[in-house]
């Protein structure tokens, strides 16, 4: 089953206004994980504007259908985090319920997570 990567692409890091660039930091970062998870089978990627969490940006959730949901945040748009991320989606993948044994979780991700949500209930439960 597919994971799904969404990235947060207006995010702006604190002081991201006074450097200038026209780039903003969650297109940099969308475009390292797109990169990071080009290859990784079951894993895709998608572009969103504003996952309602500015003030911690970059923000990512990751998502499967019938899977546990997660929101991480507070990511600098680095190369070692946007490998993190697509590295635990591809656990996330291989995982029955979206849950990754902490053992497992990619360093690059570890604190970064914000919210947890539990899939929905099928609609004749
Ligand atoms: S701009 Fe990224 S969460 Fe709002």
């Amino acid at each position: 089953m597919t994971t799904w990567i969404t990235i947060c692409d207006t995010c702006k890091r604190t002081g991201w206004e006074e450097t200038g660039a026209e780039t903003t930091d969650g297109e940099k970062l969308a475009n390292l994980v797109e990169a990071a998870a080009a290859d990784l089978p079951d894993v895709r990627t998608r572009r969103m504007t504003c996952l309602m969490g500015c003030k911690s940006g970059c923000n990512v959730t990751i998502q499967a259908q019938d899977k546990l949901t997660y929101t991480l945040g507070d990511f600098e748009p680095l190369e070692e985090a946007a490998e993190g991320i697509a590295n635990y989606a591809a656990l996330h993948a291989q995982s029955e319920t979206g849950q990754v044994p902490f053992r497992t979780w990619p360093v690059a991700i570890k604190g970064h997570f914000v919210t947890r949500h539990y899939p929905l209930p099928q609609d004749d439960t």
